[in-house]
């Protein structure tokens, strides 16, 4: 069932990303992500979301870096020019990105939109507050260093990151008598671990470059200076479901 569920998701969105890319080639709507892709320090009326690669996207101008207004196209646009995430990968976490729009066009979502909850952004982040706890979408440092403190190696094995989330999922609930978490969010939460681990890591076996995780979540920067170098391929939906049985049955 799940897997039908999938390939019809897998081939709603080729014709989705098919689509948007034609409209990419006729237009300038998805070309916003700039030529400069140096990061920069987003200004206090620019938008941010809960998401630590969604924000450093926008700090290196391959989303908008007002976070103002993003449109699929643009997502698809930025996520393959920054760490060529493929569009039914995009596409997994856009569509419903959509759903937390407040632009006033369905089509389109400010990054600040996504930290509307129940949507993606769920209790339990690795580096933010649960929503009962206030702030739900910034940084949170005590958080990050509870869960950093598993990262003792150079790299961050497949057992390593579930050993972390397990922890934090673990803990969340101790400090917040208003924790929740439906299946939809602690599925979420797997991808997240899987997305880090496959954008950073050794194709589908994990060992992400402890470094290049604490920068991204740190600094919301792509790790350039410390070495990452974008993947020659896209990488797609399928990876990151293999992660993510992996990192089910590390979590077990
Ligand atoms: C493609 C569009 C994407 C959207 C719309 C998106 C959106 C989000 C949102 C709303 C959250 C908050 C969930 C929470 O409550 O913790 C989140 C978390 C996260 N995202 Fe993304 N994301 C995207 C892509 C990516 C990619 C490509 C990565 C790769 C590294 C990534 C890594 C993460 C991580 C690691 C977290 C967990 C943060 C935490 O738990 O503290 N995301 N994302």
């Amino acid at each position: 069932m799940a897997s039908i569920g999938l390939a019809i998701f897998s081939a709603f969105s080729s014709v989705v990303a098919g689509a948007l890319s034609v409209a990419n080639a006729l237009n300038p709507w998805g070309a916003t992500s700039t030529k400069d892709h140096s990061w920069q320090k987003p200004s206090p009326t620019d938008r941010r979301s809960p998401c630590p690669m969604v924000n450093a996207l926008a700090n290196h101008g391959y989303l908008p870096r007002d976070g103002k207004s993003v449109s699929l196209a643009q997502l698809l646009t930025g996520c393959r020019e920054g760490i060529n995430l493929g569009a039914d990968a995009t596409l997994l976490v856009g569509v419903k990105a959509l759903q937390t729009s407040s632009t006033g066009n369905p089509l389109t979502f400010h990054l600040d939109d996504l930290s509307k909850h129940g949507i993606i952004e769920h209790d339990g982040s690795l580096s933010r507050k649960d929503v009962a706890q206030g702030d739900n979408h910034t940084f949170d440092p005590e958080i990050w260093a509870t869960v950093r403190a598993h990262f003792t190696e150079d790299k961050i094995s497949i057992e390593t990151a579930a050993a972390a989330r397990k922890a934090r999922l673990a803990a969340a609930p101790a400090a917040n008598p208003e924790f929740h978490m439906s299946d939809a969010d602690v599925n979420f939460s797997f991808i997240e671990t899987c997305l880090y681990l496959r954008v950073f890591g050794e194709g589908i076996n994990g060992n992400a470059p402890t470094q290049w995780v604490r920068t991204l979540f740190e600094h919301e920067r792509l790790p350039f200076e410390e070495g990452f170098k974008r993947s020659d391929k896209p990488l797609t939906i399928a990876d990151i479901l293999a992660l993510e049985k992996k990192v089910k049955a590390a979590s077990a």
